[in-house]
C-alpha cells in the first residue's frame, strides 16, 4: 500500500510548492529573520512534518500556506496559485486553539458550516462522530470556557476534520494533552491519513510522532529557519503501536535528534 502510495505522489503535481521563501518580521523594536531560503514540495495526499527547536518558523510557515501571513521573497504556489486566506480546501488548526467560549463543544465544532450556511443538520450528526473520534463524547454539551487547554485542542481538531479540507495544516494538535491520549490520537490520526489520503502538514516537538505519522520530515535549524536536511520515512503504512518499537523507526528517530542537537544554540530567547 505504501508503495502504492510513494508511486502516485512522485509523479503527481505537488499541492504545496515551496521555493527560495524568505520571512522576516519588522517590528519597532527590531528585525526578526524568521525563515530563509526555504524550498520544499508536497505531493497529494503525503504527509509532511517540520520538526525544530521553538522559534524557528514552524508556525509562521503554516500561517504562510494558510495564506495568514505575507513574506518578502520567494514562491509559495497552493494548488498552482498563490496563498489566500479563507479556501475551504485549506485548512488550519492553529498553535491555540480559537474557539468561542459561549457556545457548546458542538456549536463550536460546526461553527464553520454555519458560517459558510452549509447544511448544518448533516454537519451536526457528522460533527458528533467526530466529537467521539477525538474522545469528547460526554464534553458535547459543555461550553467553549468548560474545557481544560487539552479538550479545547481536540475540538479545534474536530472541526478540522469535519471541514475535511483536501489540505490540511495542523501545529502542534496535540501539545497540550496527556501522554495516553496524545498516542491514541496520532494513532487515530494516522489511521485517518492511511484511509482518506489527504495532505497533511504538520508541526510538532515530538521527533516519534513525526516519525510515526509521516512520510517525510523536515529538520528546521534555528535563526533563521532554515532546511537541515528531509528525512524519508519508509515505514509500512499502517502505523500502529509496534511501529515505534522497530528498529528502522528506532534509528529514524536516533538520526533527526541528532540533526538537531548537532545544531543546538542553547535555549531559545
Ligand atoms: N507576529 C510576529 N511579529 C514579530 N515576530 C514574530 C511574529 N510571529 C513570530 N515572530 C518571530 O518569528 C520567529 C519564528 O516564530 P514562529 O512562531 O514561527 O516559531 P515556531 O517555530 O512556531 O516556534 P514554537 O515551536 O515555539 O511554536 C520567532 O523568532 C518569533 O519571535
Ligand atoms: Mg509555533
Amino acid at each position: 500500500m505504501h508503495t502504492a502510495h510513494s508511486q502516485a505522489t512522485s509523479t503527481a503535481l505537488p499541492v504545496v510548492s515551496i521555493s527560495e521563501l524568505n520571512k522576516s518580521y519588522f517590528t519597532r523594536r527590531g528585525d526578526v529573520e524568521a525563515l530563509r531560503s526555504i524550498e520544499i514540495s508536497i505531493h497529494p495526499g503525503e504527509f509532511v512534518s517540520f520538526v525544530g527547536p521553538s522559534g524557528c518558523g514552524k508556525s509562521t510557515l503554516l500561517k504562510i500556506i494558510a495564506g495568514l501571513e505575507d513574506y518578502q521573497s520567494g514562491k509559495v504556489e497552493v494548488f498552482g496559485d498563490p496563498p489566500k486566506p479563507g479556501r475551504r480546501d485549506v485548512g488550519i488548526m492553529l498553535q491555540s486553539p480559537v474557539l468561542l467560549p459561549w457556545r457548546t463543544v458542538l456549536s463550536n465544532v460546526v461553527l464553520p458550516v454555519e458560517i459558510m450556511r452549509g447544511d448544518l443538520r448533516a454537519a451536526k450528526e457528522r460533527a458528533r462522530e467526530i466529537i467521539d473520534l477525538v474522545g469528547l463524547s460526554k464534553f458535547t454539551d459543555k461550553y467553549g470556557w468548560e474545557l481544560s487547554g487539552g479538550m479545547q485542542q481536540r475540538v479545534s481538531l474536530a472541526r478540522l476534520l469535519l471541514l475535511d479540507p483536501d489540505i490540511m495544516l495542523l501545529d502542534e494538535p496535540f501539545s497540550a494533552l496527556d501522554e495516553f491520549n496524545r498516542e491514541k490520537l496520532t494513532l487515530e490520526l494516522s489511521s485517518l491519513h492511511t484511509r482518506f489520503q489527504r495532505t497533511a502538514v504538520y508541526v510538532t516537538h515530538s521527533i516519534a510522532e513525526a516519525v510515526l505519522l509521516s512520510d517525510r520530515v523536515v529538520v528546521l535549524k534555528p535563526h533563521p529557519g532554515e532546511v537541515l536536511e528531509v528525512v524519508a520515512i519508509d515505514l509500512p503504512r499502517p502505523r500502529t503501536a509496534e511501529t515505534l518499537q522497530s528498529v528502522e523507526a528506532f534509528e529514524l528517530v536516533r538520526r533527526i535528534r541528532a540533526m538537531l542537537f548537532s545544531h543546538d544554540e542553547g535555549i531559545a530567547q
